[in-house]
C-alpha cells in the first residue's frame, strides 16, 4: 500500500466528527461534554470508555489506552494505518489520497488480502455438479450463496496453495490457516468442502467454516485455527450483514450453526447471529451487548442444544442481557423446522412469542419437577452454582425468585443454600471474564517533580499560547520531555488529534498522552499555574543539594564527626533560596 497523503490524514482528524466514527461500533450516551459506553476492548459491565467530541479522542479509563479517530478504527477493526483512514474516508465522503513510495505490507493487510482472494477463489469454484447438487438439496438459494461469498473448497490437496505460494511469504500461507503443514509441506487445510466465510464488521474476509459433502468425511465442519484475524471467542457468523438490524430490531436471535443462520435469513429475520462451532462466550456477549440487550436462543432441541442452550443463557444473565429461549420440537434445529413444518413462518413466530425464560426452560427440559425430593435438592444446588457467579443482584434476585416459585419454597431458603455455597465457590470464573489487562501506561514516580511537569505538559498541549513561557529543558523525565519537544519543536499550532497521530507509532506514549488529555479541564488561572510549576522545576536542583548535603552531615555525625561550618552555611543558604 501506498502512502496517505499528509492532507487526507489532516482531514480525516480534523473534518469528521470523532463521534460519527466510533458510535457505529459502540453505543453512546451524553454524560456532562463527553460520552461514554462499554469498552469495545474489554469485557466491562460499567461504561468506562468515553469519547470526547471537543477534544476529537476517546480514552478507555479502564485500560487507559486512547487515541484519535484513525487510531480507535486501527485498534477496534485491526487493520493498518492505510486501511483505516481509508475506511473513515469511504464512509465520510473524503477523497482518499495516496502519494509516493509503497509501505511496507503489514501482516494484517497481507492476511486480509489473502483471506479476500482464498474467498475468490471458493466461490469461482462453485461450478461443479455435485456442488451445485448439494446447495440445492439443501435449499440454499442463489442469492443467499452471493450475499454470503459461500463457495467451494476442490478435493485438491494443492490448487490454492499453488495460486498462492508466488503471492505470499510462506509465513503468510502458514500464518492464514488456509493450509496445514503435512510431512511434505504445506497443503489445502479445506477440501471437498462447501466453504462459508466469516467477516469481520466491516465486511473483510477473516476466516471459513468448511461442511463436508462427503459422507464419508467424519469432521463435518471443519474450520479456521485461531488466527491474528480469526477470534472464535468472540466471533459471530453472519454479525457483519445483521448487527445493523440487530440494533434496530433490539433483539438478537442466536442459533448454533451457519445453515441455521442462513435459512433464518432467508425467510426474513435479519436479526440472527451464529456462534458456530464454539460455545458461547463472554466476549460473544460483551460484543453482542454493544447492540441489543435482549436475546432469544433458537438452538438445535436435541440434549447437546439444550445443555448449549442453559448454558449460553448462564453466559448471557453474566454479562446482564435479557434472555428467552425457543423450545422447538424433538431433535429439530432452526434449518430442519424451516424445511420440514408445513407452515413454518406462523409456527416459528409462535415459538417466538411463547419463548421460555431460561428458568421456565431447564426446570421443563430437565424434568426438574418429575424427579424425588433429593433429586430436586440436588438439582437446585447445581443451578445455583451458576447462579452465584451473576453479579447484577436485581438478576439474581429475579432468578431466586423463580426458583422459588418453580419448586414451592421459600426465597429465604434458596439465600441460605446460596450462602452455604458461597465461600468455596465465587472466584475464579466471575472474575476470568472481566480479562485484566495491565495498564499500557507509563509508570511514573508521583514525586512533586514530576507532578508539575505533567501540569505543565497539559497545559502545553491545550495552550499553544504558553509555548513562550516554557522550554525543553525544562522537562527531565523522558517520556514528558519527548511530548513536549514534539509540541515546542513545531512551529505550527498542532491539533490534538495530530498530536496523538505523530505518536502512532509508539502506543505506550500515545496513551499516556490520551490520557493527560482527557483528564484535562480548562483552568483561569494559567499563568499562576505555569509559574507555579515552573518554580518547582526549577527549584529541583537545589532541592538535590539540599539532599546530598544533608545525607553527608548525616553521615559525620553518624561517624561521630563535626560538620564543618561551611557545610551548615551552604545548607542553610540553599534553604533560604528555596524558600524564596
Ligand atoms: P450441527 O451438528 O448442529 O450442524 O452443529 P448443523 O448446523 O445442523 O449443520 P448441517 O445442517 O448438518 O450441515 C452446529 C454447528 O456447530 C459447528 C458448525 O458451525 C455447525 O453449524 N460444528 C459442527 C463444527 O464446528 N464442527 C463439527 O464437526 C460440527
Ligand atoms: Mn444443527
Amino acid at each position: 500500500m501506498k502512502r496517505v497523503s499528509q492532507e487526507t490524514i489532516e482531514k480525516v482528524l480534523n473534518d469528521v466528527n470523532i463521534l460519527d466514527v466510533i458510535s457505529p461500533y459502540v453505543s453512546l450516551k451524553a454524560r456532562g461534554r463527553n460520552y461514554f459506553g462499554l469498552s469495545p476492548f474489554r469485557t466491562e459491565s460499567k461504561p468506562s470508555f468515553s469519547v470526547s467530541p471537543d477534544k476529537n479522542m476517546w480514552y478507555d479509563f479502564g485500560s487507559g489506552q486512547g487515541g484519535n479517530a484513525i487510531q480507535f478504527i486501527i485498534e477496534f477493526e485491526k487493520i493498518s494505518f492505510g486501511e483505516a483512514v481509508k475506511l473513515i474516508c469511504e464512509k465520510h465522503g473524503i477523497e482518499f489520497i495516496e502519494t509516493g513510495a509503497t509501505e511496507d505490507n503489514n501482516v494484517y493487510d497481507s492476511l486480509y488480502e489473502i483471506h479476500e482472494l482464498a474467498c475468490l477463489f471458493f466461490q469461482s469454484s462453485l461450478h461443479k455438479k455435485e456442488v451445485e447438487d448439494y446447495l440445492k438439496r439443501r435449499s440454499i438459494a442463489d442469492s443467499i450463496i452471493k450475499k454470503f461469498r459461500i463457495g467451494y473448497a476442490s478435493d485438491s490437496w494443492d490448487d490454492m496453495l499453488n495460486e498462492f505460494k508466488g503471492k505470499f511469504e510462506e509465513s503468510i500461507l502458514l500464518e492464514s490457516g488456509l493450509f496445514s503443514k503435512g510431512k511434505k509441506g504445506l497443503v489445502n487445510r479445506f477440501r471437498n468442502r462447501i466453504m462459508f466465510p466469516f467477516f469481520n464488521l466491516s465486511g473483510k474476509v477473516i476466516g471459513f467454516s468448511g461442511r463436508s459433502i462427503s459422507e464419508k468425511e467424519d469432521v463435518k465442519y471443519l474450520n479456521s485455527p485461531e488466527t491474528r484475524l480469526f477470534q472464535k471467542s468472540k466471533v459471530f457468523f453472519g454479525s457483519y450483514l445483521t448487527f445493523p438490524n440487530i440494533r434496530k430490531n433490539q433483539f438478537a436471535i442466536l442459533v448454533e450453526g451457519q445453515t441455521d443462520f442462513l435459512r433464518l435469513f432467508s425467510e426474513g429475520y435479519h436479526n440472527v447471529l451464529a456462534t458456530s462451532g464454539t460455545a458461547f462466550s463472554l466476549k460473544h456477549a460483551s460484543a453482542l451487548k454493544k447492540f441489543t440487550n435482549r436475546v432469544l436462543l433458537a438452538y438445535d432441541s436435541d440434549s447437546a442444544g439444550i445443555n448449549a442452550a442453559i448454558r449460553t443463557s448462564y453466559v448471557l444473565l453474566q454479562s446482564g442481557l435479557e434472555v428467552r429461549i425457543i423450545d422447538m420440537k424433538e431433535g429439530l434445529d432452526p434449518d430442519e423446522f424451516f424445511i420440514k413444518e408445513k407452515a413454518p413462518n406462523e409456527a416459528f413466530k409462535a415459538l417466538i412469542k411463547n419463548a421460555l425464560h431460561p428458568v421456565d426452560y431447564l426446570v421443563l427440559k430437565k424434568k426438574a419437577l418429575e424427579g424425588g425430593a433429593s433429586d430436586q435438592s440436588r438439582f437446585l444446588d447445581e443451578q445455583l452454582l451458576e447462579v452465584i457467579q451473576i453479579k447484577d443482584p436485581i438478576i439474581v434476585n429475579d432468578l431466586i425468585k423463580r426458583f422459588a416459585t418453580k419448586f414451592q419454597i421459600d426465597e429465604g431458603e434458596i439465600l441460605k443454600r446460596i450462602e452455604k455455597i458461597k465461600p468455596n465457590q465465587f472466584t475464579e470464573r466471575s472474575i476470568s471474564g472481566e480479562a485484566s489487562q495491565d495498564n499500557p501506561n507509563i509508570i511514573l514516580s508521583d514525586t512533586l517533580l514530576e507532578r508539575a511537569e505533567i501540569e505543565l505538559l497539559k497545559i502545553l498541549i491545550q495552550n499553544s499560547s504558553m509555548k513562550d513561557k516554557i522550554s525543553i529543558s525544562d522537562f527531565s523525565n523522558q517520556y514528558i520531555k519527548e511530548i513536549a519537544t514534539k509540541i515546542l519543536e513545531d512551529s505550527q499550532e498542532i491539533s490534538i488529534s495530530s498530536l496523538l497521530d505523530s505518536f502512532g507509532s509508539s502506543p505506550k506514549l500515545r496513551n499516556f498522552l490520551a490520557s493527560l488529555i482527557i483528564d484535562y479541564s480548562e483552568k483561569d488561572d494559567l499563568n499562576l499555574i505555569v509559574e507555579d510549576c515552573l518554580r518547582v522545576i526549577h527549584a529541583e536542583p537545589t532541592r538535590q543539594k539540599i539532599q546530598l548535603l544533608r545525607s553527608q552531615i548525616q553521615q559525620l555525625e553518624d561517624d561521630g564527626q563535626q560538620p564543618s561550618t561551611d557545610l551548615l552555611k551552604e545548607l542553610a543558604e540553599l534553604q533560604k533560596n528555596l524558600k524564596k
